[in-house]
């Protein structure tokens, strides 16, 4: 088996705890020789351990796999200011109101860093009375196509799948929205404010 966790995450997040080695090893009942030994790859927790590694950490156990500590900031936890998630292997699409650890497929992915519209990502907004008619003039083959486009604001997200061969458009409910998103397959995320 892989080891599930370094030992420079895990001398890492016990320095930041600002614990010694003795201490994180009175916690897991083990000698602080062995966490001395972890910590120099010279050994490795064994897997019983990883719940009460991440308890002593202070820390998620999929934090502790990941080997990152990633802490919500957004503690209003506000839609817009939420985060895009798209697996490379299957698709899947998943917004979170902040940050978070999210894995699909096995792997853990990185929250989606939107840039403005380029000129061959335009997202371009009528009004058509209370909505917003959305298109993107992108091509949409099966290799190369927008893939979703959503419309944010603070209470919530509207979010249209498209498909390849299929029409690039949405409509939105103009209410509150604040930014609308294009999703690339090969470009990434284009925002646009509103
Ligand atoms: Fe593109």
């Amino acid at each position: 088996m892989d080891k599930y966790v370094t030992g420079a995450v895990i001398r890492k997040l016990r320095e930041k705890k600002k614990m010694t080695q003795e201490e994180l090893a009175g916690k897991l009942f083990v000698s602080s020789k062995a966490v001395s030994k972890w910590e120099t790859g010279q050994g490795f927790p064994d897997v019983s351990l990883i719940e009460p590694l991440a308890k002593a950490l202070d820390i998620s156990v999929i934090e502790l796999l990941s080997g990152e500590d990633i802490r919500n900031i957004n503690r209003s936890a506000n839609m817009a200011r939420g985060k895009f998630y798209v697996c490379p292997v299957c698709g899947n699409v998943i917004q979170t109101a902040g940050e978070a650890v999210v894995s699909c497929c096995g792997i853990t992915l990185p929250p989606l860093e939107s840039e403005e519209c380029d000129p061959r990502h335009q997202i371009k907004v009528e009004t058509v009375e209370d909505e917003y008619y959305v298109t993107v003039d992108h091509v949409m083959t099966k290799d190369h196509y927008i893939s979703f486009l959503a419309a944010v604001s603070d209470q919530g997200v509207q979010f249209i799948k498209l498909y390849p061969e299929g029409p690039c458009e949405a409509r939105f409910r103009i209410a509150c929205v604040r930014k609308m998103y294009a999703y690339c397959n090969r470009h990434g995320l284009f925002k646009i404010a509103v």
